[in-house]
């Protein structure tokens, strides 16, 4: 396995609060990774420290060969360009149309100046989201979905070589949480692009990502391919797994 990032270790507290307890971790190139565990364990501090929006306390983090823990921040910003993250709860800038969104990291990450170039790579970013021709949309006027979808287009239209998705789904209705999830799956695939994912959708995580990291209190207790956490022996897991299973035959 090739992996793009790496953890060694990681450790991160917030005061008394022990969140990150010596995680480390490999995410395989140009796959797509689900990192699954309950609520307030830890996953999205965790990849927040590995973009650098969060300082480790202890441990080391990579990006191919180079080291990001020992980086100062001048030095991070020039690879945080390589991380597009669209976060939980779709950030978009509510007080700005969907163009203006989406031309902000391409002015503030690419320093590209010039408006038609920023204006064609923004609606052709749209109709790959198919949402086409919607630039002058303020974020309030959409459905949640298609802020969600927009919330990625914006993470990704400043073509990052790993993608990080904090809960795509979450919130969404069945339908609209397929999209997402066939939209994630064509990012990796169309666009060869690194993606990582965090959500509460195990069947989803088991049908899309080809690796599987199940954190609890900030330690990854289990780690592998769907088919080997699948058979995992852990209880934690084996619980998770059968409370998420038997949720979807009951319909919940
Ligand atoms: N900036 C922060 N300052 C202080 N504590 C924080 C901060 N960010 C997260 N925490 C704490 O870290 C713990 C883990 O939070 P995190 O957001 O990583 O959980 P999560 O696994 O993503 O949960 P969820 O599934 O609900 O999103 C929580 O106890 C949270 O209160
Ligand atoms: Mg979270």
């Amino acid at each position: 396995m090739n992996a793009i990032i790496r953890t060694e270790n990681l450790c991160k507290a917030f005061g008394a609060n022990k969140v990150l307890d010596r995680v480390s971790l490999e995410l395989p190139e140009k796959k797509v990774s689900a990192i699954i565990g309950q609520s307030g364990t830890g996953k999205s501090v965790l990849i927040k420290t590995i973009i650098g929006m969060l300082k480790p306390d202890r441990g080391r983090t990579w990006f191919r060969n180079i080291e990001l823990s020992s980086l100062k921040p001048s030095e991070m910003i020039a690879i945080r360009r390589h991380f597009g993250y669209s976060f939980q709860n779709a950030a978009l800038f509510d007080s700005m149309t969907v163009g203006e969104n989406l031309a902000f990291p391409l002015r503030e990450l690419l320093q590209i100046k010039d408006r038609a170039e920023i204006k064609e790579r923004i609606a052709q970013m749209l109709e790959w989201i198919e949402l086409k021709g919607i630039e002058s949309k303020r974020p309030d006027e959409l459905s949640g979905g298609m802020r969600k979808r927009v919330g990625v287009a914006r993470a990704l239209i400043s073509q990052p070589q790993v993608l990080f998705f904090d809960e795509p789904t979450t919130g969404l209705d069945p339908v609209l949480s397929e999209t997402i999830n066939d939209l994630v799956v064509r990012v990796n695939r169309e666009l060869q692009l690194t993606c990582v994912m965090i959500t509460h959708d195990i069947p989803a995580a088991f049908r899309i990502a080809d690796k599987i990291a199940f954190l609890d209190r900030g330690a990854i207790i289990a780690d592998g391919s769907p088919d080997e956490i699948a058979v995992s022996e852990h209880p934690m897991v084996k619980d998770f797994l059968r409370i998420s299973f038997c949720e979807l035959k009951s319909g919940k």
